[in-house]
């Protein structure tokens, strides 16, 4: 019996300026750019396995069964892989993400970046990060951002070759963390996927979408400088875009709790009191408290003191995907 084996590492990456709604579904080419920070704190750790003996694939997601929507994702991401490879062979997948259990952030992005990582390497292809990057997106459009390490641009273009995440600065460019506070733990109920295909009903995704660039470019120079009073209103700005397209889709999604709402007025009363912090938010409740290293200590123990806060988990920034041995 053949047998082929790898195992990968990718962690999950956090928006700073928001992927939301797509071009083409089909091949996920964004309506816009995007540029994110890994987090180095979790990780997705995924060994993949061809053999010769399995009659199907199987599918296993911190040590059970993986549910049969997730199960069918991965087959597909299995077979695009099996295609480029040009074999026929089943797979085992064992996937363990080390994010503490019932933090409501279970991520596409790591987990379709260490699959990606791990199933070409077991399939014996040898691909660039790019390649990589590129093969991630067809998966979920965030897992790409997770391929290469640090900060990373995702540059939206018309077709599938040039649509992948870059390294724009590596993780010791800037020592930023992300303190996140967990105000909710459970499932979100509309997921990212069914989100980006009603982005189009809202009135402002248009105009979202249009004044991305300018965001973008801004956030993009804000790194680049070190300059947390630029970084912390264009990700605000961004990520409040975000969310009005999601109140105004069709249906309409709205996924802010109260104690949404408390922790982002908070950072807003910490930051005019000269506390270097800002906000960001995804598709869920829980709020993501960006701030250089020396602020996070502080970040943290305020974020915890807010009711409604079950628990709060910092991050610094992290690498990107690798096999591991
Ligand atoms: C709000 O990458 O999870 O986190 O491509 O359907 O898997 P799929 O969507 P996904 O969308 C991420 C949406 C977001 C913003 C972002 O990460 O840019």
């Amino acid at each position: 019996m053949q047998t082929r084996k790898a195992t990968a590492i990718a962690h999950p990456n956090i928006a700073l300026i928001k992927y939301w709604g797509n071009r083409n579904d089909a091949l996920r080419l964004p309506a816009n750019s995007s540029l994110s920070m890994n987090l180095a704190a979790l990780a997705t750790t995924t060994t993949v396995e061809f053999r010769s003996d399995l009659d199907a694939d199987s599918v296993m997601i911190d040590d059970a069964e993986a549910t049969a929507s997730a199960r069918e994702r991965v087959i597909a991401h299995l077979d695009r892989v099996r295609v480029l490879a040009s074999i026929q062979k089943k797979a085992k997948v064992i996937s363990r993400n080390n994010f503490p259990a019932g933090t409501g952030l279970a991520s596409s992005a790591s987990a379709f970046a260490a699959l990606t990582v791990a199933a070409c390497a077991a399939a014996g292809l040898q691909l660039s990060t790019d390649e990589l990057s590129r093969l991630a997106r067809r998966a979920s459009g965030s897992a790409c951002r997770s391929v290469p390490g640090g900060y990373v641009l995702w540059d939206a273009c018309d077709n599938d070759d040039c649509s992948f995440g870059r390294t724009i600065a590596p993780a010791d460019h800037w020592d930023l963390r992300d303190v996140i506070a967990i105000v909710e733990s459970a499932h979100k109920a509309t997921g990212s996927t069914e989100g980006h295909a009603i982005a189009g009903t809202s009135p402002f995704q248009v105009a979202r979408v249009a004044s991305t660039p300018e965001r973008l470019e801004r956030c993009r120079a804000a790194i680049l400088a070190h300059d947390f009073l630029a970084l912390a209103d264009v990700i605000e700005q961004d990520a409040l875009a975000m969310h009005a397209v999601m109140m105004t889709s069709v249906p309409s999604l709205l996924y802010w709790r109260p104690a949404t709402l408390a922790v982002m007025q908070a950072v807003h009363a910490w930051r005019a009191d000269g506390l270097a912090v800002a906000f960001t938010i995804d598709a869920g409740p829980n709020v993501h408290c960006i701030c250089p290293a020396e602020s996070s200590t502080q970040v943290e123990h305020l974020v915890r003191a807010i009711p409604g806060v079950e628990r709060a988990l910092t991050s610094g920034v992290g690498p990107g995907s690798r096999l591991i041995p």
